[in-house]
């Protein structure tokens, strides 16, 4: 698996939908599952610029290669997000996309800002603190992609199946990237791989986890993971991991299955009732309006003062 920066920079664009059947959104049904999940994928790619901000302080950006890496990448996710938003719409589902975005990240809270500080303050701390985070970008590509793969296989719908194979292109030179870039950080360098292994075991969390409950994250996990092939395709994702140096056998995305299917065992409700009862909605932030923090007027005050104006 190679990766030339170079090449990306010339070839990244935005993703191209030409040809897509989006007339036959509405021929094949989905489970209630297979939209659970698109959903919480619509959300975390939508989340993709807000989350830049976490990888901006650090002491990784010190890398041109990476900014500029960044740069592209920001640009091919806000596409993906996007057309899973213009999926779901097409299907019937009614939400307005920048409403839906601005109460996500309202709902982040006091929690973002402290977990942008740490980041920030962990990257400068840590000499070797781009291995831990091009290790996480590595797999959260990878893992991404893989649950793509899943949802294609779950739901048999034949236009996400065309979309979210675009989208699979992408997220596999996004892995190719983070997994070249980690590998190069970690190749002779037992430091960086005893840091790495220390944080990936003790901080990592599936793609998602912190705008998702971990409620919703075992709910994707066991809807898309839970029989063998799913189980397969996630040990599939630990030993490709466990490729680089210093981290072979490490345990991730099945120990977050199992760790799922533990919580679930614990309380049968767990997980299945969030896709039961249809709970894709996001609640509107008890605390800062979205008015208030993007500046924009809800849509009755624009009526009204559209009115005033006449
Ligand atoms: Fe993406
Ligand atoms: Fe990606």
């Amino acid at each position: 698996m190679s990766f030339s920066i170079e090449r990306y920079k010339e070839e990244s664009r935005k993703l191209d939908t030409a040809g897509i059947d989006w007339r036959g959104v509405t021929a094949s049904p989905l489970s209630k599952g297979d939209l659970f999940c698109l959903h919480y994928m619509m959300d975390i790619e939508n989340h993709v610029p807000l989350y830049l901000s976490h990888l901006l302080v650090t002491r990784a950006c010190m890398d041109p290669i990476l900014t500029a890496f960044l740069a592209c990448w920001n640009y091919e996710e806000l596409w993906h997000g996007e057309n899973i938003g213009k999926f779901l719409n097409l299907y019937g589902i009614e939400f307005d996309a920048q409403d839906r975005i601005a109460n996500v990240r309202a709902n982040l809270g006091l929690q973002n800002s402290v977990s942008i500080l740490s980041t920030m303050l962990g990257s400068w701390l840590l000499k070797d603190f781009s291995a831990v985070y091009l290790t996480i970008g590595a797999i959260n590509e990878l893992s991404t992609l893989t649950g793509y793969g899943a949802l294609i296989r779950k739901s048999g719908h034949p236009v996400l199946k065309d979309l979210l194979s675009r989208i699979i292109k992408d997220e596999r030179r996004h892995y190719a990237f983070y997994f070249n870039s980690a590998k190069e950080w970690l190749t002779d360098n037992e430091k960086a791989q005893r840091v790495d292994r220390w944080m990936l075991d003790r901080v990592w969390v599936p793609v998602g986890q912190g705008v998702k409950t971990q409620e919703q994250v075992d709910a994707l996990a066991l809807y898309l993971f839970d029989d063998e092939q799913g189980e397969e395709e996630l040990l599939g994702i630990d030993e490709k991991i466990g490729r680089l140096p210093g981290l072979s056998g490490i345990k991730l995305m099945s120990r977050a299955l199992y760790a799922a299917r533990e919580r679930r065992r614990q309380d049968p409700e767990w997980a299945w009732r969030l896709i039961d009862n249809e709970e894709w909605a996001i609640a509107p932030p008890k605390k800062s309006p979205i008015g208030e923090l993007t500046t924009r007027r809800t849509h009755a005050d624009e009526a009204v003062s559209a009115y005033e104006g006449m």
